[in-house]
């Protein structure tokens, strides 16, 4: 297999001979099937404040408002399947045998696209649980949620199991992504715009403990020409499989 020396061809040989790769993915990594990124031009956060949506305040003050937000994105998420981009990553996790996914998506696409080892580090929108932490989860469904918000057994709210806005991220996926981001050897870092942390800080460990990245979006973020980081300029579903598709 021959390898150019354009930033493609670069990504492809690092690709290649790499034993240890992990993926590190934000709502860009969906956007090409049809899942609604944050920040961009058509982004959630401008139709909508954050505050108002994604804090525990915001959970507390209108619960039923939060859970519309939630229910929408969990309705649109059934009916979206992954696209070739995802289908790419499943190709090269099969190859490598092992390449943990770390994500910033609570949409399960990666899980759809039969992706192992996803570590969810805002959480996830299949399950709910008791807001005044009474122990009890359910996974969730649309006809959980004909009636906002939820009531749990305990005479409480549910809550969406993702991490909103100020509040910690699970410790052990947390943990575990930092671990695994200090061992490999690369990063695909995949529509993220990098900017929220302590998410953000997880491509950086990778690059302190001496791996190359090889980051994937149409448009530069801060990180891109950080040194170690290959930016490919491109949508994940365009590039990923000519990348991967044949390694
Ligand atoms: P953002 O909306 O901040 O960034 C999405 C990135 O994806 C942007 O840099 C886009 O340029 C890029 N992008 C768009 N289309 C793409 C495509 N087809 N292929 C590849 N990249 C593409 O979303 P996140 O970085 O995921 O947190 O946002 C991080 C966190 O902020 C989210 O997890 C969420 C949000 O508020 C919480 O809710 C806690």
């Amino acid at each position: 297999m021959s390898f150019d020396s354009s930033p493609e061809g670069k990504a492809r040989r690092l690709i290649a001979e790499s034993s240890r790769p992990v993926v590190f993915t934000g709502s860009g990594m969906s956007k090409e099937s049809g899942i609604r990124t944050f920040r961009g031009d058509d982004g959630y956060w401008k139709q909508y404040r954050a505050e108002d949506l994604a804090t525990p305040g915001a959970l507390r003050r209108d619960p039923a408002l939060v859970w519309e937000w939630y229910r929408d994105r969990l309705v649109a998420g059934e009916e979206v399947e992954p696209h070739s981009g995802y289908d790419a990553l499943t190709h090269l996790q099969n190859v490598k045998g092992s390449m943990p996914v770390i994500t910033q998506n609570v949409d399960g696409l990666h899980q759809k696209a039969g992706h192992h080892d996803v570590i969810e580090l805002h959480g996830t929108l299949r399950t709910a649980s008791c807001m005044d932490g009474c122990g009890k989860r359910v996974e969730l469904s649309p006809e959980i949620l004909k009636e906002l918000p939820p009531a749990c057994v305990c005479g409480s709210w549910l809550r969406p199991d993702v991490v909103l806005f100020g509040e910690p991220l699970p410790y052990e996926p947390y943990t575990r992504a930092l671990t695994l981001a200090e061992a490999c050897d690369i990063m695909l870092v995949i529509g993220t715009s990098m900017v929220v942390y302590p998410a953000a800080g997880i491509p950086y460990a990778a690059i302190s403990t001496g791996a190359r990245i090889i980051e994937i979006n149409p448009k530069r973020t801060d990180f891109t020409g950080t040194p170690g980081v290959i930016t490919l300029e491109s949508a994940a579903g365009a590039v990923l499989p000519g990348l991967i598709g044949d390694l």
